[in-house]
C-alpha cells in the first residue's frame, strides 16, 4: 500500500441492508449518505422493460362494472351455487374446501399434477375429500392443466378458478382453453392478479394474461377484484357481458 492509499481510502460498509461509503482521509473516517439497495420496483421495471410490459392496460370502459370484494372467500358467496366447478391448481385443497362449503357444487373437478416437490399433497387431498370423491361430487384430474381441462365437457362449467403456474403462458393457455368449457353465464376466476410475489420477488404474468384475454375477447368483462392481504394476492373474476 503506498502512502496515498494509506492516507486516503474508500470502503463500503453495509448497515441494515443499506450501503455506506467510508472515506478515510488522513486517518479521519467520513461516512457518506446511505445508498438504498435496488428496490423490488426497480427489478420489476427492468423485467417489464425486457418483456415490453404492460402491453394491455385496461380502459375505464373495461372496468366500469367491476366491484371490489373483501377477499376470495367472499367472492365465493357471489358465485353460482350447486353448479359445475373446476379448480386448476389444487395443492392441499384449502380453497377447494371453501368452494365445497360455500358453493356446494354438484360437481367439482380438481386439477393438479402434484409434481413440483408437492407429491405428498395428492394422497392428502384424496383422503381429505374421500367422501366427496366416493359420492362423485369431487373428481380428481391428475395431470397437466391444459390436458386435464380438455377432458371436461364443452359449455358445462359455472365456475373456474385458475391457480396453477403463475407465469404468463400458462394462465393465457388456460384462459383460452376455458372459453369453450364455460356456460355463457359462467365465471372465470383466478388467483394472484398481481405483478409480483413479494416474498421471493418472483415475477407473475397473470395481469398480462388476463388483460390480454379481455382485449382479445371483448364479450367478456372484469366483474370482481378481491383485496386479499392489502391487494398482495387479489383474485379476479371475469364473465360474458
Ligand atoms: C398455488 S398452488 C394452488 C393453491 C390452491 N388453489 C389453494 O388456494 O388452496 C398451485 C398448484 O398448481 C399446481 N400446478 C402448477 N402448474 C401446473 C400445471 N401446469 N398443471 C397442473 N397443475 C399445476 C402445483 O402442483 C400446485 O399444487
Amino acid at each position: 500500500m503506498n502512502i496515498l492509499q494509506q492516507l486516503f481510502s474508500i470502503k463500503n460498509e453495509y448497515i441494515n441492508n443499506k450501503k455506506y461509503k467510508y472515506i478515510t482521509l488522513f486517518g479521519i473516517k467520513i461516512k457518506s449518505r446511505a445508498e438504498q439497495p435496488p428496490t423490488l420496483l426497480y427489478h420489476l421495471d427492468r423485467y417489464n422493460e425486457r418483456n415490453n410490459w404492460p402491453r394491455y392496460e385496461l380502459s375505464q370502459e373495461q372496468i366500469q362494472n367491476c366491484k371490489l370484494v373483501a377477499n376470495r372467500t367472499k367472492l365465493l358467496e357471489l358465485m353460482p351455487k350447486e353448479g359445475v366447478f373446476v379448480e386448476i391448481g389444487t395443492a392441499k385443497g384449502d380453497y377447494a374446501k371453501q368452494i365445497l362449503e360455500i358453493c356446494k357444487p354438484k360437481k367439482l373437478y380438481l386439477i393438479d399434477f402434484w409434481a413440483m416437490g408437492n407429491e405428498d399433497w395428492e394422497p392428502f387431498v384424496r383422503e381429505r375429500f374421500k367422501n366427496e370423491i366416493q359420492s362423485g361430487q369431487v373428481v380428481i384430474l391428475k395431470g397437466d392443466s391444459i390436458e386435464m381441462l380438455k377432458k371436461i365437457e364443452d359449455k358445462s362449467l359455472d365456475f373456474a378458478y385458475i391457480d396453477a403456474f403463475h407465469d404468463y403462458e400458462h394462465p393465457k393457455n388456460e384462459l383460452n382453453t376455458l372459453k369453450n368449457k364455460m356456460k355463457d353465464s359462467g365465471y372465470i376466476c383466478g388467483h394472484d392478479y398481481t405483478r409480483v410475489e413479494i416474498v421471493d420477488c418472483t415475477q407473475y404474468g397473470i395481469i398480462e394474461a388476463v388483460n390480454e384475454f379481455l382485449y382479445k375477447n371483448d364479450q367478456y368483462e372484469l366483474c370482481y377484484l378481491t383485496m386479499d392481504h392489502l391487494f398482495m394476492n387479489p383474485s379476479y373474476a371475469i364473465k360474458k357481458i
